[in-house]
Parts: C-alpha cells; structure tokens; sequence
C-alpha cells in the first residue's frame, strides 16, 4: 500500500514520513511543487501550517487531484474549530492535530486489523458518512461560533446519509467506525445520531419519525459551539463553574437555530429539552414528564448511552452492556418502556 505525504516544509516531510516507512511505501513532495503524479495512492498525508495563505493556494490548487484519493488524512496545528473546517473544505476526510502520534496517525490510516471484513467493509461506506458527517458538524459548529447561518440542508443530508449506513450495516460497524475515526464533540454527536436511528428502526417508527429522530441528534449539541474548548474537551473532572457553562448548551442551542429557515419546532423543542427528566430533575427548564414528547425521550436515551461509550483519550470506553445497565438504573428520569425496548440497540444490534 502506497501512502504519499504533502508537506509545507522539509522538517514536516520527514517527521510523517520516518511515522509511516516501516508501514508502507511512503512517498513525499512539497506542497508548492505538488503534482501527485501516479495513481495507485492508497492514502494521502497533507502536513501544513493552514494560517499560512501560500498554504492554503497550493492546496486549492491540487484539490481536484487529492479527491481522486480515497483518504486524505490533514495534519494540522491549531486546536480551533476554523481550522478544522478549512481542513475539511481543502478536501481532508480525517482531521488529526499536532503534535500527531505515530499510533494516531497510523490508526487513521489502517481500518481495522487485516483481514477484519466487517472493518473493511464499514470502511467504504460507513467512513465515508462519517467523514461527510464530521465535515458537516465542523461547518455547522465554526457558524454557530461566528454568528453566521447555519447550512440546515447539508446537516439534514448528511443525517440521512448515516440513517442509510445504519441500515444497511448495522449499529456495530458504526459505532466502530465512529469511534476509530473522529474525536470530541463531533464524535458524540455521530454516535447520537447512528444510536438513535438504530433506536427508532427497532421501534419500527416510520420514515418520518426516523428522519425527525437524525434531524435532531445531528443539531442536539450544536450550543456547544458556544462553549470553550479548554472546557468542552477538558480531560479532567470539570467544577461547579464549568458544569454550570456546560448546561447552558441546550438553550444556546435552541437560541442559534430558532433563526434558521427549514427547523420544525419539534427538532428546536429536541434541541432544548435533551438533559430533561421525566421528574423534572434535568435542565434548562425543569420539565415534568408531561411535557416532554416522544422524540425527546427517545433522543435523550441514545445521547446518555452514547456519552458512555465514547472513546476519549483520557478515559477506557465503557463496554455496551455496563452502559445499559446504568440506563436501567435511572428510573424515574427516562421512561422504563422505552429503556426496555432500547436493551437490543444497546446489547445485540
Ligand atoms: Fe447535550
Ligand atoms: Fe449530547
């Protein structure tokens, strides 16, 4: 498997290049003089500085040709949310941040272990919505934060495009994919969304339903664009200020697409209510069972359950049958018939 590295510099070259010959055949160019001649590449690395324009020019220039290239992995320095969407708008399928670790890197690169069919077969097409998927959350997240309007189309999509994938494949491979492929915020919400698709395919609700149901788990956490990363991906336990920052996502939430055309009030009501308890314990407007619908419960299901079993660097993922248990345990707050109902989503599907 040939593997080619596009850098901005020398230095850069040789640092992915030293990651990945052991692996593969690894071939390099600098990014100014870039032709990406042959066409037998498995994968391509962009290494740059994506503040620089000279940068950015050269990668428009060689766009056309980098999508020819089933993965493009971009290697970029700042931890903020403009950079990961100029990544993605330059063609990156995976986005990773400096400093990369060789085992990082290489996860990107491998999926799953050789000879794992159901990896590689989730690859093609499970990767490839959750590549469009990450693309679409990074967009809608860096409007969120810019105060600009969000492209509610694309979003919705997209959620269809997973809805396929999970229907086609399964829970299992995407949970799989998901969780080697993306990090953080995007992460989760990917796994909402696949968690509650499968969620409502089991509940044999109709296509309408489902399509409210990945509506409103792609955009649930989109207030979040508003709080700080330190706090948002802090690997540590976070105190009684940065909890209280936290729970004012859902409303920021509601706030930033209630000005958007082509949001029903059932997906903004989704967005505000999803931390509601059916005992009026939840947040931001302590709502009693009464008032909270059957899209919120369901939604609220698959988002506790998917916070579970996230992968984050600083915590083991918790296993499926550990998390459902828990779900069992908060009675009173979620609906015991539907935690019921979810047991095959969660265990077996
Ligand atoms: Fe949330
Ligand atoms: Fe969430």
């Amino acid at each position: 498997m040939r593997v080619h590295i596009v850098g901005d510099s020398a230095p850069r070259l040789s640092t992915v290049r030293a990651m990945l010959e052991q692996h593969f055949t690894a071939t390099s160019e600098l990014l100014d003089k870039a032709e990406i001649r042959d066409g037998d590449i498995a994968a391509v690395v962009v290494t740059a500085d994506l503040r620089l324009v000279d940068s950015i020019s050269s990668l428009k220039r060689i766009t056309g040709k980098l999508k020819r290239i089933r993965k493009r992995v971009f290697l970029i320095d700042q931890r903020n949310r403009l950079s990961v969407v100029q990544a993605y708008a330059l063609g990156a399928t995976h986005v990773l941040i400096n400093p990369v670790t060789k085992t990082q890197l290489l996860a990107k690169l491998i999926d799953g272990k050789p000879g794992d069919v159901a990896a590689s077969r989730s690859a093609s097409g499970g990767a490839e919505a959750a590549s469009a998927g990450a693309a679409s959350l990074a967009s809608m997240f860096s409007a969120v934060s810019a105060g600009r309007p969000i492209d509610i189309q694309n979003a919705k999509e997209t959620a269809s495009r997973i809805a396929e994938c999970i229907e086609e494949d399964g829970l299992s491979d995407w949970l799989a994919t998901v969780r080697r492929h993306h990090e953080g915020t995007y992460q989760h919400c990917l796994l909402v969304t696949g968690i509650a698709v499968d969620f409502g395919l089991n509940l044999r609700l109709g296509k309408a339903d489902i399509e409210r149901l990945h509506s409103a788990a792609m955009f649930h956490d989109i207030g979040k664009a508003r709080i700080p990363l330190a706090v948002l991906d802090k690997p540590a336990r976070l105190d009684d200020a940065e909890r209280a920052l936290i729970e004012t996502h859902p409303a920021a939430g509601y706030d930033a697409l209630k000005e958007n055309a082509g949001i029903s009030p059932e997906i903004l009501d989704a967005v505000r209510h999803h931390h509601e308890y059916l005992d009026g314990s939840g947040y931001p407007d302590a709502l009693c069972a009464e008032s909270i619908s059957d899209v919120v419960r369901i939604l609220t299901i698959a988002d506790i359950f998917a916070a579970l079993i996230e992968e984050r660097h600083y915590k083991p993922t918790m296993p499926r049958d550990q998390a459902y248990e828990i779900l069992l345990s908060m009675h009173g707050k979620l609906e015991m018939p539907l935690v019921a109902a979810f047991r095959d989503v969660a265990l077996t599907r």
